[in-house]
């Protein structure tokens, strides 16, 4: 095909000013426990480590939803209904939005929304390619912030996906204000198609976050490489290193980069001093029960319809509809 009649995927740039990343990190890095937002693990090369964490064999969660997508996507295309405009959020590698979209019933459109532009683009073409039919719409934004998307014309509905179980990123005050999101752009008779991990053995947890082949590590150290680069920063990435462990009270995994020395770290002209043994903490990955995933749904105006499993329940996909 020329490139000249290829589909163009639309464009709609909302992407956060570096400014903002800047006082973001510094007022993260000025708190009492330390914290960097895990939405800066994605840089080019973050999103490929990430790529590479979820072929692992101790990260269960990538291939446990592919299964359980594969298993019952029939039922969840009925489920849906006819013409629906796909709304992903984060639009990670694109796989299982394409299963989603060969299965459901004269889909019009598949809109991604994606701070990652490079990441967002390149999935937004690679889908403009294989589905000339659908329009395809790329939002570059950071969608833990209100943003707006564009009217999409001739859909009947319109069904967010949120897969992965990304939603435990967010402790339940910022889940639900995520979901209440996803309400507004699911819209009148909306849905939401959304993979949430579940509670389970704790060494199971901890063995998919501390791999063996050390790619976790990585991608929690070149955290500290996108910012030494995109804010000047003069992060050593010799003098952390990744922890990752299961807070069973709190049903979530925390992942740290802890200080292995003390030092003073400069980011721009501000400086930011480190004790031995300190902890940055970058990135909560909540575990759920049913009930209380229901619970944190219903705070944000969503009723489960259906929910999905694998045989040991390591991992759920679920259907929500409003109200
Ligand atoms: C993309 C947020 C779902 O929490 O399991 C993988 C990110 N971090 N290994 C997760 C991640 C470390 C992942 N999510």
């Amino acid at each position: 095909m020329q490139a000249n009649t290829r589909a163009a995927p639309r464009l709609i740039d909302y992407f956060p000013p570096r400014a903002e990343m800047r006082a973001d990190v510094l007022n993260g890095l000025s708190q009492e426990q330390k914290e960097i937002s895990p939405k800066y693990f994605y840089d080019a090369r973050g999103s490929h480590l990430f790529e590479d964490i979820t072929q692992l064999p101790e990260y269960y969660l990538t291939r446990t939803e592919r299964s359980i997508m594969q298993a019952s996507v029939t039922e969840m295309a009925r489920l849906v209904g006819p013409n629906a405009a796909v709304i992903e959020f984060g639009s990670g590698a694109g796989a299982k939005i394409r299963l989603l979209l060969d299965h459901l019933h004269k889909p019009v459109a598949s809109v991604a929304v994606e701070i990652s532009r490079d990441h967002l683009l390149d999935s937004a073409q690679a889908l403009a390619d294989d589905y000339p039919y659908l329009d395809i719409i790329a939002v570059c934004a950071d969608f833990t912030r209100p943003f707006e998307l564009p009217p999409i014309p001739g859909a009947r509905r319109n069904l967010v996906f949120f897969p992965g179980s990304t939603i435990g990123n967010f402790p339940a005050d910022e889940a639900i204000r995520l979901l209440k999101v996803m309400n507004q752009a699911a819209g009148e008779d909306g849905a939401l198609l959304i993979g949430a991990d579940l509670v389970k053995d704790t060494h199971m947890l901890e063995a998919a976050y501390n791999d063996s082949a050390g790619v976790t590590a990585e991608f929690n150290l070149n955290l500290l490489a996108h910012i030494n680069r995109e804010l000047m920063a003069d992060f050593d990435l010799d003098s952390f290193r990744h922890q990752a462990v299961y807070n069973e009270a709190a049903g979530r995994i925390e992942m740290y980069l802890v200080s292995q020395r003390e030092h003073t770290v400069h980011i721009g002209d501000q400086r930011i001093i480190f004790s031995s043994g300190e902890r940055i903490l970058t990135e909560y990955a909540y575990k759920y029960s049913l009930s209380g995933f229901a619970d944190l749904a219903a705070s944000a105006g969503f009723r489960v319809v259906k929910v999905w499993s694998d045989p040991q329940n390591h991992f759920s996909v679920q259907y929500l509809i409003r109200g």
